[in-house]
């Protein structure tokens, strides 16, 4: 029999009973069923050694034990065959009998009523023997500590309280199952959601890069897709490098990067995220190296921002060593939030090398979404970025739906006020330096400053 059908026939057999299909209350005794497979009977002492041999035609069902004690016989064990190979003895191949015939094995196979219930069967066989034929049943989840948290098709929602207990049962140190109900549109990127099944209890503990976070999920936004892109960030900070997060969160580039030894500027607008950042901070024991603000971004880089850069860039000093990023993890709107760097500080521009490195991140839905989002930030600067950019695709959210993320250093034409003024007094004009590093594009920041 071709492999493809046996596959389908077994399948078939070893699914859920067809009457569990458009149950909407999960009725676990309702998935039990009786199937006949063919047995092999033999002494408990040889099962290890002949079960080598018996490969081939042994039952292979995840979930189904292939030796069982025989209900007659305690000396005795059967040995569970598959029922699409082996019709009688005649279905053993040469080797395998004589294998039998030296461990004094008769080839007779009996006939074996096996039990399956609700706990043999995977999550996706038992929704699948449920929702309507036909229909996706594929229901991935997002794993947030205790919480699976799915975000379920239109079809699926008649299901959803079942779904989410299955989910439950079927992952070992899940209790609870929420759906996101809409999009997150809302200001703090925080889910609406509702509970399906399991504990009401959102309060959760997760591990992400090695440190722990502690949250509040239904109130604050946390993502277990972002880890790589949260380690990439937190790679480039070297110790005594300094790190303001514009749009932190619960910390997850925060803690990590304060645990590197640098200086960090933690800020998120979300009262809860606010509250849990500076527990994750005591929790990871950093709190003495990060600075946690509660402000709306632009308020927070006109302000502290404003005031650390003061200190940090200026007056320039040929020892410093240390660079200074800004993170914008806020997708859907932080490329607004770059007209904050114009003309933020006074005074003469650091030397280029130290000028700030911004990691901003947006979404695009353009055909080409790296140019997209250089021209986005751009705009927004005044400033061309083609030449003096790198842009890193962080993940498909959706169809046609890219997230990125734009790095740069802040042009010092861009950061700096009244810059004619300052090149005449200037020893080392930063504006000559930037127009002979190579990855400025000289002519264009000639036409942002107006010179
Ligand atoms: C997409 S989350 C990123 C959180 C975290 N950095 C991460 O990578 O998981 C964006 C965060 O920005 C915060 N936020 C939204 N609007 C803000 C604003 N205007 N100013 C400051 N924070 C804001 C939200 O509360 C949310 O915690």
């Amino acid at each position: 029999m071709p492999e493809l059908e046996t596959n389908q026939r077994h399948s078939e057999l070893f699914s859920p009973p067809s009457d569990v299909r458009g149950m909407t209350e999960l009725d676990r005794t309702a998935f039990s069923k009786t199937v006949t497979v063919p047995a092999l009977k033999v002494k408990k002492e040889i099962v290890n050694k002949l079960m080598r041999s018996l490969k081939r035609v042994a039952l292979q069902r995840p979930g189904i034990k292939r030796v069982i004690e025989d209900p007659e016989d305690e000396e005795s064990r059967l040995i569970m065959l598959d029922p699409f190979k082996m019709f009688s003895q005649d279905s053993f191949e040469k080797a395998e009998l004589s294998i039998l015939s030296q461990l004094h094995v008769s080839p007779q196979i009996s006939k074996y009523n096996l039990k399956l219930t609700y706990e043999n069967f995977k999550s996706e066989e038992i929704l699948r023997a449920v929702l309507p034929e036909g229909q996706d049943v594929t229901s991935g989840f997002s794993r947030v500590g205790h919480i699976a948290h799915l975000n379920l098709r239109d079809h699926q929602l008649p299901f959803k309280h079942l779904i989410g207990q299955v989910m439950i049962d079927k992952n070992p140190g899940i209790t609870s199952a929420v759906n996101k109900i809409n999009n997150i549109d809302n200001t703090y990127r925080n889910f609406q959601m509702e509970v399906l099944s399991g504990e009401e209890n959102m309060l959760t503990k997760v591990r992400e890069n090695n440190y722990n976070y502690e949250f509040d999920f239904s109130k604050v936004y946390w993502n277990p897709r972002l880890s790589t892109e949260h380690s990439r960030i937190i790679e480039l900070l070297k110790p005594g490098d300094v790190l303001f997060d514009v749009f932190a969160g619960v910390g997850p580039f925060v803690i990590p990067v304060a645990k590197k030894n640098c200086t960090v500027f933690a800020n998120d607008l979300n009262p809860e995220s606010h509250k849990w950042l500076l527990h994750n901070c005591k929790l990871n024991k950093v709190d003495q190296k990060v600075k946690v603000f509660n402000l709306d971004g632009k308020d927070f880089l006109q302000g502290p921002v404003r005031e650390e850069l003061t200190q940090q860039l200026g007056p320039p000093s040929k020892e410093r060593r240390c660079s200074v990023h800004i993170v914008m993890n806020l997708p859907a709107k932080a490329i607004e939030f770059l007209s904050a760097f114009k003309s933020l500080l006074d005074g003469p521009p650091c030397p280029s090398e130290h000028l700030p490195i911004v990691h901003c991140y947006s979404f695009s839905k353009d055909a080409d979404p790296a140019e997209d989002v250089r021209q986005q930030a751009g705009a927004v600067l005044g400033v061309s970025l083609e030449a003096c950019s790198s842009v890193h695709l962080v993940r498909n959210v959706a169809p046609n739906k890219e997230m990125l993320c734009i790095t740069f250093q802040i042009p010092a034409s861009i950061l700096y006020k009244d810059q004619t003024m300052n090149l005449e007094n200037h020893e080392d004009p930063p504006l000559k330096r930037q127009r002979t590093d190579k990855a400025f594009s000289e002519e264009k920041i000639l036409i942002a400053s107006n010179i």
